[in-house]
């Protein structure tokens, strides 16, 4: 049978990614250039520079990706590209590169959600099982999504406000961290200990939703009435004790999905899957049933290409594709 090589594009947000992945499961290769450095003292992503790293960098990390892989545009059978969501002009750089070589190439075309490029990031390291559910944590997205066949996505819980992601941010930008914040409040959180009861926000009885705006709240007037009065609280208290809060919604919710549906595999995906605690939660509360439980590396838990190609893979077999006026879409629907 012929190998698949799929050309994967990924410039939602902060990453100007690009990656070629075998036969939808193999990595070839994966380049991703991040531009953390230059947000980091605005305290998160600004748009307009976003977008004018991506126009530097892509034709760079498009050739790297190309040197790596040994390949050449022969053996290539499609381009995958986020079409969305994400920053609209930042998502233009990575839809218009793509057009342009889908042209000039004569290659099929395939738009990716961005979100299904981080559920098929899982598949990089293992065969899917349906019905699966998959968590998706990132600073963007909060959702729990039922899968029971390939390229089928089923939301069956999200966040009502913000994002598990934009929370840590928004706290750590409180406890005055560096941007991104979530990793420094899972560092800090190991340091600290649960002294303060932060809400936990369950919603319904038999809701999949979250929310975290209120529990950021909570933590914010904590903080000022503490300052208030003149107490002092420990940043790394602060940290366990909202990070606690977090991960039990997160994890208790997920293990009750995951038993309502009769899943066969739970898949954790996003940065915020990056975050220790959770890893350890998931894994305690699955270790005592028989569904397994998988969590990408640190490496394909944050944007990447190859979750892209990965999922435009599935895309390009089930016949999918896009044109010359596929366009940016920052609020695509999954
Ligand atoms: O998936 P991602 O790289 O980009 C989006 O698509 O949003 O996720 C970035 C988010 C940020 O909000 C960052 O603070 C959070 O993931 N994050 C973490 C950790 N590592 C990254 N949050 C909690 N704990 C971590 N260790
Ligand atoms: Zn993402």
């Amino acid at each position: 049978m012929k190998e698949t090589y799929i050309l994967g594009i990924e410039t939602s947000c902060d990453e100007t990614a690009v990656a070629i992945i075998k036969n939808g499961k193999e990595i070839v290769s994966n380049v991703v250039a991040s531009q953390i450095e230059s947000h980091k003292r605005f305290g998160g992503v600004v748009p307009e520079i976003a977008s004018r790293h991506h126009v530097e960098q892509i034709t760079l990390v498009l050739e790297e990706a190309f040197t790596n892989s040994k390949l050449i545009w022969d053996d290539i059978d499609a381009i995958a590209v986020t079409e969305g969501p994400g920053l609209v002009g930042a998502l233009l750089i990575g839809v218009n590169a793509a057009k342009a070589l889908a042209f000039a190439k004569d290659k099929p075309l395939v738009g990716v959600h961005h979100i299904a490029g981080h559920i098929y990031a899982n598949r990089l390291e293992k065969e899917f099982e349906f019905p699966l559910l998959a968590l998706i944590v990132s600073g963007g997205h909060t959702e729990l999504v039922l899968m029971r066949e390939h390229g089928k996505y089923e939301v069956i819980g999200e966040t009502r406000d913000d994002a598990a992601g934009e929370a840590y941010d928004k706290v750590a930008r409180m406890l005055e961290l560096p941007y991104p914040g979530g990793p420094h409040i899972d560092r800090l959180a190991h340091e600290g200990e649960i002294t303060i009861d932060f809400p936990r926000a369950w919603l319904e009885e038999d809701s999949y939703d979250f929310s975290f705006s209120g529990l950021k709240s909570a933590v914010i007037n904590k903080i000022h009435n503490a300052k208030q009065k003149g107490e002092t609280l420990k940043p790394e208290d602060i940290a366990a004790s909202f990070q606690a809060s977090v991960i039990d919604v997160l994890a208790t919710k997920t293990l009750k999905a995951a038993r309502q549906y009769q899943v066969k595999q739970v898949i954790v995906a996003g940065g915020v899957a990056a975050n220790k605690g959770l890893r350890a939660e998931l894994e305690s509360k699955f270790a005592d049933t028989d569904i397994p439980l998988l969590i990408p590396p640190l490496s394909l838990c944050t944007d990447n290409a190859a979750m892209i190609a990965a999922a435009g893979t599935i895309n390009f077999e089930q016949g999918k594709r896009s044109d010359l006026t596929l366009n940016a879409n920052p609020s695509l629907i999954l």
